[in-house]
């Protein structure tokens, strides 16, 4: 019986026929075959999932996936990305821990909603928050213009750019129930989109913000020594969050490139957008990285998980490459 590799999709619709003939016109010498992944009822009991690895490109949209991705977590299927930890995971806690890693990020502030839940009482339920806020300090920490966003969003919706106490002011009370961050604005030379695969294959892009597009670039775009720096920051930041497949992007300003956006689970890999020869690249890695695994037989259930230890010893199998790969600390 061949491995099976499954993908879950939305809407996209280049990548997912790409990748899946990819594999499959390898088939014959890999034993591993790929295919959309066909999802019913889930039992709990004695269940195991047909596949041996599964790629989610959707579950942040559909939460009986993310469910159904960690019962098959536990029957011994790799699931890319981690769905216990894509559940809680959130871009704020990015920034503190890239800090950590010694990469660059801008001066951030994750501030409490603005609104909440029609059964939250103002004056009885909100008793931990401190109130008024220390606007004054906020603002002088972060400084102006600054971007306001959610601390846990995507797609660009509501990321808002503030030049004053008064935009400020009028951005966050249109917030409503998100939970915002108050960050400082890289006025960046350079605006660099790295799709990451595998927590190895790293590619560095140039982004236009502006456009909002990818930028092809035949002779690179980037000195040896800005690129060294993307690199080694978009592998930490992998490597530390454990995302197999991601997109993590970077504002360059005086030759620092400072971490923007990166905990992306499900990035863009559509033909329109990345472009060629990226696309190629997407396809090529994904195909090359989860044939790798479906041979391996490595599981998603690290030690790290403590429900892990209760199981037999295949399923608790600690996937290759759990150590720290590169030295950390320092600060940016
Ligand atoms: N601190 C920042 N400095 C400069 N530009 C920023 C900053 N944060 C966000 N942006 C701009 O806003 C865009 C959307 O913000 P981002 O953090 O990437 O959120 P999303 O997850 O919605 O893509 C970025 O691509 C970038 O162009
Ligand atoms: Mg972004």
């Amino acid at each position: 019986m061949p491995e099976r590799i499954g993908l879950l999709v939305g809407m996209e619709n280049s990548f997912p026929p790409a990748f899946i003939e990819r594999v499959n016109r390898e088939s014959s010498s890999t034993g591993v075959v790929a295919e959309l992944a066909k999802i019913g009822e889930t039992r709990a009991e004695d269940w195991q999932s047909p596949y041996r690895v599964l790629i989610d490109r959707i579950s942040q949209e559909i939460p009986h996936y993310r469910f159904h991705l960690k019962a098959a977590a536990l029957s011994g299927t790799y699931v890319i990305n981690d769905p216990f930890w894509w559940s809680a995971d959130d871009k704020f806690f990015g920034y503190s821990l890239a800090s950590k890693l010694g990469v660059a990020v801008p001066r951030t502030v994750m501030l409490p909603q603005k609104d909440y839940m029609h059964r939250i009482d103002k004056s009885r339920s909100l008793r931990n928050l401190e109130f008024p806020l220390d606007w004054e300090a906020i603002t002088k920490y972060v400084g102006f213009p600054a971007i306001l966003k959610p601390a846990d969003g995507g797609g660009w919706r509501d990321v808002y750019v503030v030049k004053n106490f008064e935009e400020l002011m009028r951005a966050y009370d249109s917030s409503a129930q998100l939970v915002m961050t108050l960050q400082e604005f890289i006025d960046f030379d350079e605006y660099i989109r790295c799709i990451c695969i595998g927590r190895e294959a790293i590619l560095p892009i140039k982004y236009d913000p502006k456009r909002r597009c990818y930028v092809v670039t035949p002779g690179g775009f980037m000195s040896k020594e800005l690129e060294a720096k993307v690199r080694e920051g978009a592998f930490k930041i992998c490597d530390a969050l454990g995302y197999d497949m991601n997109s993590v992007e970077f504002a360059v300003r005086d030759g620092i490139p400072y971490a923007i956006d990166f905990t992306n689970p499900a990035p863009d890999m559509a033909k329109e957008s990345v472009l060629e020869p990226h696309f190629s690249w997407c396809v090529e890695e994904m195909a090359k990285f989860t044939i790798k695994v479906a041979r391996d037989g490595r599981s998603s259930l690290g030690e790290h998980y403590r429900f892990s230890r209760y199981l037999p010893p295949h399923l608790r199998a600690t996937t290759p490459g759990d150590q720290p790969k590169i030295a950390v600390g320092g600060s940016k």
